[in-house]
């Protein structure tokens, strides 16, 4: 139970071992759509011992991308989207879609769509107000997120992850600072969790059990006013109850209010400044430091949050934030969680989990400085690593997370 190179189930599938590679949205989409690059970086992932990669982003809708050089789940992305999980399968690994709307995080002026959001907000990123959908728009997000897992089956995923964190759309909608709605969709805790659980319910119900479907939910927003963990552990137990998911993974924090709290560490402050689009650069270099909190980096940072929810649920879980070694791991699957997730220090070393399945002492060189965090805008990398070559994938005024 305790082994993390135990094969084990994930909903209908079949995992080779316990660790995932968590979502890093990896900037190798110029054009909206899979690049050999993409494919490169996931079949080294893949190569180097995790048993599931996580593709980030798979918008749902052009208007649900951070900037207009993400992807979004139609058609035409399937082809590329079948080649990279190919080349994940030939690895002996599996892949998921990372798929989601980025509602007030989006870039309205990159994507030329206005940005949602649950109730009227201006947007930092945009310098525009947000649209707020009605309940029949609502419904067709609904039905976005269902098409967009019909088209992860069909380019190949053996899994889907909804995006419900970070303050993405879902995540606002969470959120009783964001989400002020008096209509089905917004007030009490219920109300406010009817679109995760209706989206949850709807990519279930697109893919049956052929796929394994996971969310990533917010445990608190670390932001004044927004989700707390109790109402999160609320959210978490209807998303239990509902039945449509396998597994959550535990997250923290907000694009857009937040972020340090996703990551702890240091804060790139000068990096972001020189990569952000004109309007939020102007806006950061007067509000950066209280945009970027101070959260010292110690391993699984999550972890005492997460504990809660492993109390309070039996669904299978997944522990992620800050983890690097063997040790944190074992602790994880000994505290009952079901998987582990790792961001940062695979984008460090695609190879991690090899070189500790071969020397249980291995120990992470990921110094946890976040520099890789500016570095989605130009292709996500480590900026410690031999290949750091940066490609700007847009004018500097229009690429945004
Ligand atoms: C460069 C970068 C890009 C990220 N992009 C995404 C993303 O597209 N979607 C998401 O849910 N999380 C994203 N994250 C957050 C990670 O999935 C993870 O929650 C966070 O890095 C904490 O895990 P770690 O300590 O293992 O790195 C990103 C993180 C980094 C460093």
């Amino acid at each position: 139970m305790n082994d993390v190179f135990a094969p084990a189930t994930l909903g209908p599938i079949m995992l080779r071992n316990r660790v995932i590679k968590a979502a890093t949205f990896e900037g190798r989409t110029p054009d909206a759509l899979v690049t050999d690059d993409l494919v490169a970086f996931h079949r080294e992932v893949a190569a180097g011992g995790v048993a599931l990669t996580t593709v980030a982003y798979c918008a749902v809708a052009p208007g649900g991308r951070t900037d207009r050089h993400q992807l979004w789940m139609r058609p035409e992305a399937v082809a590329g989207l079948r080649k990279l999980t190919d080349a994940v399968h030939a690895q002996g690994a599996a892949a998921s879609a990372q798929i989601g709307h980025a509602g007030p995080v989006a870039n309205a002026a990159s994507n030329r769509v206005p940005a949602l959001a649950p109730s009227r907000m201006f947007s930092p990123l945009g310098m525009r107000p947000m649209r707020v959908p009605d309940e029949s728009e609502i419904r067709q997000l609904v039905t976005a997120h269902a098409e967009a897992a019909r088209l992860a089956e069909a380019a190949g995923f053996d899994a889907v992850e909804i995006h419900f964190g970070h303050n993405y759309l879902v995540s606002s909608f969470l959120s009783p600072l964001l989400n002020r709605r008096t209509d089905g969709y917004g007030g009490s805790a219920a109300r406010r969790a009817r679109l995760a659980r209706e989206i949850a319910t709807a990519v279930r119900a697109a893919v049956g059990d052929r796929l394994a479907v996971t969310a990533k939910l917010n445990m608190e927003d670390g932001v004044r006013g927004g989700l707390t963990v109790p109402e999160s552990l609320q959210v978490a137990a209807w998303l239990e109850a509902d039945g449509a998911l396998d597994a959550l993974e535990l997250t923290a924090g907000s694009s857009l209010l937040n972020p340090m709290l996703l990551f702890h560490g240091d804060a790139p402050r000068r990096e972001f400044a020189k990569v952000l689009p004109a309007p939020a650069r102007w806006g950061f270099r007067l509000a950066g430091r209280a945009f970027l909190k101070e959260y010292p980096y110690r391993e699984a940072y999550l972890l005492e949050r997460a504990r809660q929810f492993r109390r309070e649920l039996s669904m299978p879980l997944i522990l992620l934030g800050g983890i690097t070694n063997l040790e944190t791991m074992r602790t994880a699957m000994a505290e009952g969680f079901d998987f582990v997730a790792m961001g940062r220090a695979l984008l460090r070393e695609p190879n991690l989990l090899h070189r500790i399945r071969s020397d249980a002492n291995t120990r992470s060189a990921c110094i946890h400085c976040n520099e890789c965090m500016p570095t989605i805008y130009t292709r996500t990398r480590c900026v410690y690593r031999p290949d750091r070559t940066p490609q700007p994938i847009g004018p500097p005024d229009e690429g945004t997370d």
